[in-house]
């Protein structure tokens, strides 16, 4: 997720303090870093693709003075990590500077009537946009708060914006839909889109409000609504020690990642679903784009593996031929592939050596590739014909969990456009899905708020070993229930198809071996039957389901309540809860939930 920062003195130092302000911002992740500085007369920029190190080697020689300055770490969303793509973005005069976060969703439509009125772009930004339209306004007579004002009433998306010019020494920022803070202190002030960023100078906040627009200088501020009425903000002093605050306030990065679930689906979903009408909206990938496809197969690793077996199961059940391969397996008898045949690689890094693998011998073997990845400039999203990202924002914890959750939704969408374009036909459930799916980051929110997570691990956080079951869609978030507790709690855990429980492991089951069974609403009543086995050898049931199903909560010790949705989409909601369980007991565990030993978050040897 890209950060801002921001500092309003009236003397020198800027530099040293926005430095300061990116480093403690890397937690969020990035791949360039940059700032601008307001040094006399314009803003001088500095930027650089990768890490922070690389942005203080070019300031090394000479350090700029002023006081005031914005700065930024980028993580790509609109064109690959480069220093042209890296922030600060100025106009054609290099007299407005912009920081940015979030998402221009009309930029192309804006930037292609800039380009017809002679603008010059330097990047393949969405952001750069802004700056040419403050310059056109500047240029027609405008104040700098005025340019502002009417360039953001010309954007749409979600965004958190800061822009200094040379014609004063302000800052202007607004926030819709991204955060932003504002920190005061003693003669200069900050912006953040987190307050970590500038807890090292002062801890007293102002929270700005969703359309607010904040005018900065060193000696006070003015906040404004949308309107441009002028409101009072109160300010708040916060009490987080600095070395906690990278993780948000959150003890682990998986923790906070997991409570980052309905930002980064609503991220995932922006712009791309219409529930209203059934159209789906995939930039990337218009309506017949798929046409040719006979059949589909996914290749991944570990978690993205079982989002894969997710996306198959939704196509096979729609008509069109789709199969899941482990991408270290694919390599010896996979069926045969053709132009014929769409190989989808979904992998959170990009950078998976297996699926990697697995993805250039499709190539080599004349199958188009898509890349489904959360890294824009992947290795596996250059090395593709094609590449759809998921949008979950930077994850850090070695546990994926967030991005699972965005594969899911992603892939569902890219299976809507799939089956209209092979089989011409659209599901009669499209609408019922699309809107579960709208709905899905409030019901995410719902079970962080009520989850009983926390006490239902500490009930059996010392058993012998850890059994999930699910049938169907929910097989997939069975398998991985099981791969994440194992993963971050060192505990025996395994996970099932419901019906294959007494075709062996029954014989593992006793009453020291809880059984975690999920359900969706769709035959459920074969789980059941599958729960009451495990029921009578003792076993203790933990169901993960909707308070819908009376007969499920009968035969449960205890249950994990999801918000009712559609069958298809209930498994994102179950997963949820698992994850939390999972974590709730690696942490009453006391194991280094972030950094599981011997594993690592990007796996890049065969
Ligand atoms: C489990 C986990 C791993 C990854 C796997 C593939 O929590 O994170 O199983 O899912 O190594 O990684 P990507 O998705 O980056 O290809």
């Amino acid at each position: 997720m890209c950060g801002i920062i921001a500092r309003i003195g009236g003397d020198d130092g800027a530099v040293d303090e926005l430095l300061t302000g990116l480093e403690n911002l890397e937690y969020r992740g990035y791949d360039s870093a940059g700032l601008a500085v307001k040094n006399g007369s314009g803003p001088e920029v500095f930027k650089r693709q990768g890490e922070i190190s690389h942005l203080k080697e070019v300031l090394a020689d000479e350090v700029p003075d002023g006081g005031l300055g914005i700065g930024h770490t980028r993580w790509s969303t609109h064109g690959p990590p480069s220093d042209e793509n890296a922030h600060p973005h100025t106009d054609c005069s290099g007299d407005v500077a912009i920081v940015h976060n979030g998402i221009i969703e009309n930029y192309d439509e804006l930037k292609a009537d800039l380009l017809a009125r002679g603008h010059e772009f330097t990047s393949d930004t969405d952001t750069e946009v802004i700056p040419h339209l403050v310059e056109e306004s500047l240029a027609e007579g405008a104040d700098p708060e005025t340019a502002f004002r009417e360039t953001l009433e010309k954007l749409s998306g979600s965004y958190a914006v800061a822009m200094i010019t040379k014609h004063d020494h302000a800052v202007y920022a607004t926030r819709r839909g991204s955060p932003l803070v504002l920190g005061v202190s003693d003669g200069e002030y900050f912006l953040a889109s987190d307050v970590p960023a500038f807890l090292d100078f002062t801890d007293d906040v102002i929270y700005l409000d969703d359309g607010d627009v904040v005018e900065v200088r060193p000696d006070g501020h003015r906040i404004t609504t949308a309107d441009g009425e002028a409101v009072e903000r109160s300010v708040q002093t916060v009490e987080w020690d600095p070395e906690d605050a990278g993780k948000g306030g959150y003890d682990h990065y998986m923790l906070k990642e997991i409570h980052e679930q309905p930002a980064a689906l609503r991220q995932t979903l922006r712009g791309r679903a219409d529930p209203t009408t059934g159209d789906i909206h995939l930039e990337e990938f218009p309506p017949g784009t798929f046409e040719d496809v006979k059949r589909v197969q996914f290749v991944a690793c570990g978690t993205s593996y079982h989002a894969g077996l997710v996306g198959a199961q939704f196509l096979s059940d729609s008509g069109v031929p789709a199969q899941t391969f482990l991408a270290s397996e694919y390599a010896t008898g996979q069926p045969p592939v053709d132009d014929e045949t769409l190989v989808v690689g979904v992998t959170q890094s990009g950078e998976t050596a297996d699926t990697l693998s697995a993805l250039r011998r499709a190539n080599a073997s004349g199958a188009k590739t898509l890349a489904v990845t959360n890294v824009v400039g992947s290795t596996a999203a250059r090395e593709c014909d094609d590449a759809l990202f998921i949008r979950a924002g930077p994850e850090i914890g070695v546990a994926a969990t967030k991005t699972f959750s965005s594969q899911v939704v992603s892939l569902a969408l890219l299976g809507e456009r799939l089956v209209r374009d092979v089989t011409g036909t659209r599901s009669p459930e499209t609408r019922e899905r699309l809107d579960a799916l709208s709905d899905l980051p409030g019901n995410v929110q719902q079970i962080l708020d009520y989850t009983s997570a926390r006490r239902i691990a500490k009930r059996y956080h010392d058993s012998d070993a850890y059994f999930f079951i699910g049938r169907g869609a929910v097989r997939p978030v069975a398998l991985e229930g099981a791969l994440k507790f194992k993963e971050i709690s060192y505990e025996h855990a395994e996970g099932f198809a419901a019906g294959e429980l007494k075709h062996g492991p029954l014989a593992l089951v006793t009453d020291r071996t809880p059984v975690f069974a999920v359900f969706t609403g769709r035959n459920d009543e074969k789980t059941l039957g599958n729960v009451k086995e495990a029921e009578a050898r003792g076993a203790p049931v933990v169901a993960v389901a909707s308070d819908a199903n009376d007969e499920v909560y009968q035969h449960a010790d205890e249950v994990l309540t999801i918000p009712e949705t559609h069958p298809d989409v209930a498994g994102v909601l179950a997963n949820v809860q698992l994850q939390l369980v999972s974590y709730h007991a690696a942490d009453l565990l006391g194991r280094p939930i972030d950094k599981p030993r011997n594993l690592a978050k990007s796996v890049t040897v065969e």
